[in-house]
């Protein structure tokens, strides 16, 4: 175990798997990365983006961190975005967050962690302000699966309200964002119903979809 060769192993056999079934399936992939989509979701392990969706290596341009939070001055994810947007010319942007996550969780609960509490400041600042919404939730793990959607529907505002993507809207290109739930127990993904194509009632969709929760 301590030089990993498990895991080199199993992707030895990966590999192989993979041209058995094409052949030419990794000089394909080396030559074009043109995927459709951009993935912005939780770190969690057990949230992994490719499988959920059935995509192959190439289809799916992915920023992960811990709550999928897409803050204003991250040019991390920024830079993502921007990438995605301006040079794969994406189509569509999802945002996936997901029921019972440890990250939203450790917010609402004021659990202490160390230097990630303030990464999950920006959560709490949501709880703050949907309160009655979460509190009306009822037990915790409710509260705290309400919050994860609270949240899906706030990050997916603040992609749309990104410089990049009011750019693209206003310059005609086609470009849609979405807000998703994942599911741990099921494994299936809910859609929030704060998909946003264009920089027009944006206010009203995010409204919407907070009232319809
Ligand atoms: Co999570």
């Amino acid at each position: 175990m301590t030089t990993l060769s498990n895991l080199l192993d199993n992707n030895r056999r990966w590999a192989s798997d993979k041209i058995a079934g094409q052949h030419d399936f990794f000089k394909r992939l080396e030559k074009i990365q043109s995927p459709q989509y951009l993935w912005i979701g939780c770190s969690d392990s057990r949230v992994p983006a490719n499988e959920i969706v059935a995509l192959d290596p190439g289809e799916l341009f992915v920023h992960r961190n811990v709550a999928n939070v897409v803050v204003h001055s991250d040019l991390n994810c920024l830079s993502v975005i921007q990438y995605a947007v301006d040079v794969l010319n994406v189509k569509h942007i999802m945002v996936v967050g997901h029921y019972g996550c440890g990250g939203v969780r450790a917010a609402l609960t004021n659990k202490r962690y160390g230097l990630i509490d303030n990464w999950l400041r920006h959560i709490q600042d949501i709880h703050q302000k949907y309160r009655t919404i979460v509190d009306a939730a009822g037990d915790e793990n409710k509260q705290v699966d309400r919050l994860c959607e609270l949240n899906v529907i706030e990050q997916t505002l603040n992609v749309c309200e990104t410089t990049v993507i009011q750019d693209a809207w206003a310059r005609g290109q086609s470009l849609k964002v979405h807000g998703w739930i994942y599911g741990l127990n099921d494994g299936l993904i809910r859609d929030l119903k704060i998909t946003m194509d264009s920089a027009d009632d944006m206010a009203a969709i995010y409204q919407h979809a907070i009232t319809i929760l």
